[in-house]
């Protein structure tokens, strides 16, 4: 985008549609979180009681412990859930510790290993708004990661230069040929990429993509001073 015709951040219309949608994944994960995640502790409690009821009858216990399986994939994966919709530490603690936590669920969830490194301290120089679309971009290039690099490992990098703000998620899978896939993105189907370089724009950025097959893949967000002065 021309410098000159670079809109101001709290003009520009798609904030309203982004900050609605950011309040309905806040309620969401409020809801998955209090009502899912209460649900899943009460019936691991009741487990719990029923098993002092069959002391003694293997297969009834045989089947308490995997019921206590299922409760306890169910309660990890609410877990998750509620950190991809909306974590509160975004709004809490802000966006580097944010990515950090979200690194560090997704590295033990996928069992791929991940390095993130900041530079940046907090308070972030960074629209609350803008940080919201940073955090997606990080979530959705390492959901890509783990579901078509076969990456086993990860560098999560958070950099400010000279007040540009620098993403960097580089994994070191299978690699992928940017230009076919670029040139063949459906909008119904794939969402992925489409909807980081929205964001990136919106956010007044831009998103770049350098891959081979092979040599793995690095997806970098660049927000440029001028756009969050
Ligand atoms: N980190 C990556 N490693 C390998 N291939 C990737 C990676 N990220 C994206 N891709 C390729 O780009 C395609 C498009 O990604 P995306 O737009 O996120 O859609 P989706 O994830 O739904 O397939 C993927 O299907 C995959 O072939
Ligand atoms: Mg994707």
């Amino acid at each position: 985008m021309p410098e000159e015709t670079s809109p101001q951040i709290a003009d520009v219309p798609w904030r309203f549609a982004a900050s609605a949608q950011e309040s309905e994944r806040k309620r969401i994960a409020r809801d998955l979180h209090d009502v899912l995640g209460q649900n899943v502790v009460a019936m691991l409690l009741g487990l719990n009681r029923i098993r002092s009821l069959v002391a003694g009858n293997e297969p009834a216990l045989a089947s308490i412990r995997e019921l206590e399986l299922i409760a306890t994939e169910m309660s990890d994966r609410v877990h998750y859930l509620t950190l991809e919709l909306r974590p509160s530490s975004l709004d809490e603690l802000g966006l580097v510790p944010s990515i950090e936590a979200f690194v560090e669920h997704w590295t033990q969830r996928f069992a791929i290993a991940a390095d993130f490194h900041s530079t940046v301290g907090e308070p972030l120089k960074l629209d609350k708004l803008v940080q919201s679309m940073v955090y997606r971009i990080a979530q959705e290039a390492l959901t890509n990661v783990a579901k078509h690099s076969k990456a086993t490992h990860v560098d999560v990098i958070i950099e400010m230069h000279e007040g540009e703000f620098v993403l960097l998620v580089e994994d070191n899978g299978v690699g992928f040929d940017v230009e076919s896939v670029m040139s063949d993105l459906d909008p119904e189907k794939r969402l992925g990429i489409l909807g980081m370089t929205e964001r990136a724009n919106m956010a007044g950025g831009f998103l770049k993509l350098d891959s081979e097959k092979s040599e793995g893949t690095t997806v970098i967000l660049r927000i440029p001073k001028r756009t969050h002065e």
